[in-house]
């Protein structure tokens, strides 16, 4: 399969990786920044570069295309790919409005293709071996569940890349660092959120416009709760991701540094030794984004030959981001905010912080 990847910065090293982990044909890669694009070249042999991406899908016709630029254009980004036929692969976020999700999930469904948007963490060995015991029923009915992002990010990290932090390209703590835990929280509550109360606050990054810290309570549909702290500000470095979940007849907790070590496990049925269950399904990968890209584009590429949605669609990436920006809402406001959203944008947002 033909596949070209846009945005050489900090995470495509893991996309250049799964898609050739997955014997993807490469052919193309491009970055706006010579200076990236020529380091990803380093790794990328014989691969014709580009920078102007439009220019590439023309040149190149590629099946599947990785989007991994900033997240303020994604969107345009995934959609002029989506026009010319192909299928996408979008860095989290999706987008960083409701508008910009379902034009892309509206648009995808007239051309055809598929949309699969990078929430990785859904992949790791411990996620799955709990995602299979909920859908088993062992878990009974969950009760609760609580989301923690606990890390650092520092001045450094922000001025790597000037759009970090802003309400234009990015979102905060919440929309960039802890997605990822908010996917799996909707993903293993099963359900869709209903209501939701928030604070957020910028307490120790005044250089960015954006939340370093954001404490949610959220109502979902099924009348389960959730709980979720995200926040960049943890001294010195980052300390854990981690889910606990309250069920009925379990009591789960995966953690580390992201969501990747099986913590508790307190089953009712018994059919598994606990400490075996957290040896054999938690992971210590080197770096928090751990090493779900690579099946993330299994998957991918298994929906698009046997023409199925993959796990993480369009909707899923929509979900996350339309809970995100119900946050931003509940907490600029000071009330609880119903969901769906009539619409939601991070822009909406701009100079929320400016004078704290
Ligand atoms: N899944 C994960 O765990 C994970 C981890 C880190 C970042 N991300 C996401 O990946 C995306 C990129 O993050 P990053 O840290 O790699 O950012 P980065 O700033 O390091 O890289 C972004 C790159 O995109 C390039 N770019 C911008 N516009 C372009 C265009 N029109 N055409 C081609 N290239 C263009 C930039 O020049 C830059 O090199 C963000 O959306 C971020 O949220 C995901």
């Amino acid at each position: 399969m033909r596949y070209a990847l846009i945005g050489c910065g900090r995470i495509s090293p893991h996309h250049i990786t799964a898609a050739r982990n997955n014997n993807l044909e490469i052919v193309g890669v491009c970055d706006i920044d010579i200076n990236k694009l020529e380091t990803a070249a380093t790794l990328l042999e014989h691969v014709h570069q580009y920078t102007d991406y439009k220019m590439m899908l023309e040149m190149e016709r590629p099946e599947l295309v990785a989007i991994a630029t900033e997240s303020g254009k994604h969107a345009s980004i995934a959609m002029d790919c989506i026009r010319m036929g192909c299928h996408v692969i979008i860095e989290k976020p999706l987008a960083l409005s409701l508008e910009d999700a379902d034009q892309i999930i509206q648009l995808a469904k007239q051309k055809g293709v598929l949309v699969c948007v990078s929430h990785q963490n859904r992949f790791n060995k411990s996620i799955q071996y709990i995602h299979n015991a909920i859908e088993q029923g062992r878990f009974g009915k969950i009760f609760h569940g609580s989301a923690c992002v606990f890390w650092n990010r520092n001045q450094k990290y922000y001025e790597q890349a000037s759009w970090r932090g802003t309400w234009e390209q990015d979102g905060g703590a919440l929309m960039n660092q802890c997605i990822h835990n908010i996917d799996l929280l909707c993903w293993l509550m099963n359900s869709e959120a209903a209501e939701v109360f928030a604070y957020t606050a910028n307490l120790r990054h005044p250089y960015i416009e954006a939340e370093d810290l954001g404490l949610a309570l959220v109502k979902f549909q099924n009348g389960s709760y959730g709980v979720i702290q995200g926040t960049t500000n943890v001294y010195p470095v980052n300390l854990e991701e981690s889910l606990t979940l309250f069920g009925e007849t379990a009591t789960v907790k995966v953690g580390g540094k992201s969501v990747n070590e099986i913590l508790e496990w307190k089953v009712a049925d018994a059919q598994d030794d606990p400490e075996n269950i957290k040896l054999k399904f938690s992971e210590t990968p080197p770096n928090i984004y751990g090493y779900g890209h690579t099946p993330l584009y299994a998957d991918m590429i298994d929906a698009i030959i046997n023409k199925r949605q993959p796990l993480v669609n369009a909707e899923a990436g929509k979900r996350a981001i339309e809970l995100i920006l119900a946050i931003y809402q509940s907490a600029t406001l000071g009330m609880p905010v119903k969901l769906p959203l009539l619409k939601g944008n991070t822009i909406y947002f701009k100079g929320q912080f400016e004078n704290e």
